[in-house]
């Protein structure tokens, strides 16, 4: 039978996951489809098990069903374990459906190599967060900062975590040159008045690296400002094709051409 795969959410229709996807198939010479499907919000559990039934090899999972479909799945990894949330379903060769998630791992990819000793400033302290704090911490990255606007939510991360420091986003303005990497990780990346920067810029780091976990706009008003500053920017883009690299890795054995689809996304996004 012909392998098939899947992205469910809702909306679906914007989803850059079936284009990426087809596009490493067909390269690879695979011999299977990705099929977006938009899932009512109730309908999760009938969905789970009709993609079951229907014998579909691995799906992706995006909002707003990340959490809601642990409980339909045999097993999680500690990767979707320590997150509470689940972005890509592996069925493995007993038939069983393990949920994995790849957003935090594919973040830290997208960044390139950094050294573990970097300090490390996260703002938000939101599910986005939650993934890359998560993931830079299974790598050893321990010197975590979080940020947040309610400074319990950033406590709250690091005591599981059980390592790094929770700041307020003014603490975090007011430290910003002890930071080699400053990753932008709240909803505000997403709106494009100046007044909607979590924090300033004016003490940046000589040489840090600035991210932003938002791919539209390419340059978010956040790295727009860090760019002012001579800095390295990172815009969202490499973590949606870097956590979809680690899916397809994990249902076809190999690894497909990330910079290659970076460079097609940013010509499809313009
Ligand atoms: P996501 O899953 O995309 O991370 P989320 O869980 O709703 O979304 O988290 C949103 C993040 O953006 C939170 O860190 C939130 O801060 P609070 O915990 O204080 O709510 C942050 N955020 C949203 N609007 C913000 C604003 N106007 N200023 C600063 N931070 C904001």
């Amino acid at each position: 039978m012909k392998r098939w795969f899947a992205v469910i959410g809702n909306p679906i229709s914007h989803s850059f996951s079936p284009t990426m996807h087809e596009t490493w198939l067909k390269q690879l010479d695979i011999d299977a489809s990705y099929i977006p499907i938009h899932v009512e919000q109730n309908n999760l559990e009938k969905a789970v098990e009709s993609l079951k039934l229907l014998g579909c090899s691995g799906w992706n999972v995006t909002v707003p069903f990340k959490e809601d479909i642990i409980p339909f799945l045999d097993e999680i990894d500690d990767s979707a374990r320590g997150i509470g949330a689940v972005n890509t379903v592996v069925k493995t060769l007993d038939n069983k459906y393990v949920g994995f998630n790849t957003d935090g791992l594919g973040f830290v990819e997208s960044l390139g190599s950094i050294l573990p000793e970097q300090n490390i400033l996260l703002i938000g302290a939101g599910g986005a967060a939650r993934g890359i704090a998560h993931a830079f911490n299974s790598l050893g990255y321990t010197q975590l900062t979080i940020a947040n606007r309610t400074l319990e939510k950033a406590k709250v991360l690091v005591e599981e975590l059980q390592t790094g420091q929770a700041l307020t986003l003014e603490e975090a303005e007011n430290t910003l040159d002890t930071f080699d990497i400053v990753v932008q990780t709240t909803s505000l990346g997403m709106k494009t008045s100046e007044a909607s920067l979590p924090i300033q810029l004016n003490r940046l780091k000589e040489n840090a690296i600035v991210a932003d976990i938002v791919y539209n706009p390419l340059v978010t008003p956040f790295l727009e400002e860090a760019k002012k500053n001579n800095v390295r920017t990172i815009n969202g883009l490499g973590m949606l094709v870097h956590q979809g690299a680690l899916a397809f890795s994990y249902w076809n054995g190999t690894k497909p051409d990330t910079d290659g689809m970076i460079q097609q996304l940013i010509e499809q996004i313009g």
